[in-house]
């Protein structure tokens, strides 16, 4: 009896630990699952914030989608959509996948010395924290949440904006050429200032010799010189104003008010010759047509770039490119990077010159940063 009791116990023991090893097991292998779950929900949120930021900050270099000058040669970033760069996150290699995070994020943050690549740090003088800069990172090694199409949406949101922003542009400057009353013709605008511009220099010289004129007679005059001199300087009024009147008929009076001034009695004309004078400056209508001239030409130089924009916005558009031009200029060494960093040539290079070095001084330095 107590023998076959006690051989019961032990095997319902025996029975109830199976059980209990069996439960713990399936219950890890549950719980597992659930933190890979929620491993997932927040890399997805992060990759999404990733998306948002790429399309606002990358994209002129990297493209919409990420895929960079390999599917555009008018991009300069490198394709970051790529299999192999999301290949340690769907293998689950963590410690493959944090290697490349770290990687990336030092890139972000200190830009590649010596390429377009910028750097994005707030302490480097980007625009980025640490956070947006892991979401970005997010982004480009996990793609999770299929982020890169939330990317090429919100590339097309903004492009849509930035077109209609062109478009109210296009329209400003089609009513200022209306409001004008001129035309878009580039050309005619053009040719209208130079010829308004050479009238401008020729009355101008013609002016200038008439007013010579007026005032060697006004000097001869306040001199009381002789009737010989008097003819003299009569005779080269008379020419500087014929040289004027026949280029502008509209000064005519102008020429003849002169003459008589400059050959009247010298006593009592003074306030004559000063009106004189004071209506050659006054002649300036051709001053005023030039500068119309030249607010045409500059409206109707405003109106084919406002269409050339939106053309090329539109072009652009249409293929899925960036509207926006990428900004040339080479960025300066940040984080301490070498100035011959990148005199090697390609990413794989300076992966294994200095990149790691200075990866590892740049966390350290953060490290300090923190304490
Ligand atoms: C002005 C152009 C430009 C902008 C803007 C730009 N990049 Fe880059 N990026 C480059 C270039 C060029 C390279 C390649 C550098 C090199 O030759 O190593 C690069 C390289 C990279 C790399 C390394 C890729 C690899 O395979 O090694 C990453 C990651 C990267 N950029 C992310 C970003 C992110 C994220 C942003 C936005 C915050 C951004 N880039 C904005 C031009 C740019």
């Amino acid at each position: 009896m107590t023998g076959q009791n006690t051989e019961k116990q032990i095997l319902a023991m025996v029975v109830l630990l199976v059980i209990s090893v069996a439960a713990l097991g399936a219950y890890t292998w549950f719980d597992n699952g659930r933190r890979t779950e929620a491993a997932s929900e927040v890399f997805e949120r992060d990759s999404e914030r990733g998306a948002h930021i790429f399309a606002r900050n990358c994209r002129v270099c990297h493209g919409n989608d990420g895929a960079g000058r390999e599917s555009n040669s008018t991009l300069v970033g490198p394709a970051l959509n790529t299999p192999s760069n999301t290949f340690a996150w769907r293998t689950e290699n963590a410690g493959q996948l944090e290697s490349l995070q770290n990687r990336y994020r030092f890139t972000i943050a200190c830009g590649r010395n010596g390429t377009p690549m910028p750097p994005w740090a707030l302490t480097q003088g980007g625009s980025l924290d640490d956070f947006k800069i892991d979401n970005l990172v997010t982004l480009i090694t996990t793609n999770a949440g299929n982020a890169w199409e939330i990317a090429v949406e919100a590339a097309i949101h903004e492009d849509e904006l930035a077109i209609g922003n062109l478009e109210i542009a296009l329209h400003g400057a089609e009513r200022l050429l209306e409001a004008g009353g001129w035309s878009a013709d580039l050309e005619a605008a053009q040719a209208a200032v130079n010829a308004a511009e050479a009238d401008d220099a020729q009355l101008a010289l013609l002016r200038r010799a008439l007013a010579d004129a007026l005032a060697e007679a006004d000097a001869l005059a306040e001199a009381g010189a002789s009737d010989e001199e008097i003819a003299d300087a009569e005779s080269a009024v008379e020419n500087a104003g014929t040289a004027l009147d026949n280029y502008e008929r509209s000064y005519t009076r102008l020429v003849l008010d002169a003459i008589e001034v400059a050959t009247g009695d010298p006593e009592q004309d003074k306030e004559q010759i000063a009106e004189a004078r004071s209506r050659l400056n006054e002649a300036g209508g051709v001053l005023r047509t030039v500068a119309e001239q030249r607010a045409w030409l500059k409206v109707a130089t405003d109106l084919a770039t406002a269409h050339s924009n939106l053309d090329e916005a539109e072009e652009r558009f249409a293929i899925g490119l960036p509207i926006m031009l990428p900004p040339a200029q080479v960025t300066a060494s940040t984080c301490g990077q070498l100035q011959q960093y990148h005199q090697f040539g390609t990413a794989e290079t300076l992966t294994a010159a200095t990149e790691g070095d200075q990866l590892g001084g740049w966390l350290d330095s953060l490290d300090t940063d923190d304490s």
